[in-house]
């Protein structure tokens, strides 16, 4: 019996150490110590062991037991090491990781963003309207005639419905004062739409920035301020600033606003990067009529109004040269400003 049991305890060692892989291994943990194993049926004949002996087969048989159990955990840690170095094989743990593409955002968002903070700083709040707008919002209350150019179906989107996509973000000034009293203090940031051709300086969908201020004694020298503040905080404080007179059929007197860009080697150029105005009273009173009230009346209140083009803004302040970047999803052009 002593001899069977090193000989089966041998045997199952032997096996376990010529197994190569996961199922070899499982079978001479089965043949040993399975139910019908070599080492289960010396076991179950412990009971025709004479009693004397009893003690010491007994002890035999576990460590024979024992023996077989270390070895089948070592062996299964070894293969187990195995798989899991040839599953990493070929690949160099000491390499620099690979870099994480993080996305940023885009110059015209940042652009969006700065401007808006600015702004907002010096009181104004946010304010919205439709990109689907009529024609009153639009132009009619903007004291923009029938015949005026920018209603001709040649230069704007009209739906059947006879609304249109809105021509400039100026429409939101209308709806803003419809829908509160003054003081009033807003900007609406948002997509305008024009038939134009696209080329280096124009796209048919682009971005205002639209501003409106109303109160009691707004005058002409505010709106210079506010907007030259502005632009030397966007721009620097050295930023030359020239407001040249224009006309807008919404504010009088009208100015188109340039900002003088100097590009190292470039002659210096002026660069028109909005319209402004004090507000004409022919549209605090297309305002008065469309509220019912007396609340805008040309008489109590003044105004100020702005409207400038983001795109421009944007290729003053990194120098991009041509509007179409902006759109065309270059990862090469957008990574320079993430
Ligand atoms: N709406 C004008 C445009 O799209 C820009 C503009 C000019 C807006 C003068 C204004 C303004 O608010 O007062 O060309």
């Amino acid at each position: 019996m002593k001899d069977e049991i090193l000989r089966v305890q041998n045997e199952a060692l032997a096996m376990i150490h010529a197994a190569n892989d996961e199922r070899s291994l499982d079978e001479a943990r089965v043949v040993s110590l399975g139910k019908k194993g070599s080492l289960t049926a010396l076991s179950m004949a412990m009971k025709d062991v004479p009693k004397e002996q009893k003690v010491e087969i007994g002890q035999l048989l576990n460590g024979a037991r024992a023996a077989i159990t270390a070895s089948l955990e070592e062996k299964q840690l070894a293969l187990q090491n195995i798989t899991d170095r040839a599953s990493v094989a070929g690949i160099d743990a000491t390499l620099p990781a690979r870099a994480l593409h993080t996305g940023g955002l885009h110059p015209l968002t940042l652009l969006r963003e700065r401007a808006v903070g600015i702004l907002r700083r010096m009181g104004f709040a946010l304010a919205d309207g439709p990109e689907i707008e009529d024609e009153f919002h639009c132009f009619d209350a903007l004291n923009t005639p029938a015949d005026h150019p920018a209603r001709n179906v040649k230069d704007t989107f009209y739906f059947d419905s006879g609304k249109l996509l809105r021509t400039h973000t100026s429409s939101v000034q209308v709806r803003m004062m419809e829908k509160t009293i003054p003081p009033l203090r807003i900007i609406a940031p948002g997509t305008a739409y024009r038939r134009d051709e696209i080329d280096s300086t124009h796209l048919s969908a682009f971005h205002q920035l639209e501003g409106l201020y109303v109160d009691r004694d707004v005058s002409l020298p505010d709106l210079k301020g506010t907007l030259e503040a502005f632009l030397r905080e966007l721009f620097g404080a050295q930023t030359a600033v020239r407001f040249r007179p224009h006309f807008f059929p919404f504010t009088e007197p009208s100015f188109e606003i340039d900002v003088k860009l100097e590009v190292k080697g470039q002659a210096p150029r002026w660069i028109e990067v909005a319209g402004c105005g004090m507000v004409d009273p022919a549209v605090f009173e297309a305002v008065c009529q469309s509220r019912g009230d007396r609340k805008y009346d040309p008489e109590q209140v003044t105004g100020f109004a702005f409207g400038m083009g983001l795109e421009r803004l944007a290729m003053i302040q990194w120098g991009i040269r041509d509007i179409r970047l902006l759109i065309e999803n270059d990862v090469r052009f957008l990574r320079q400003f993430a």
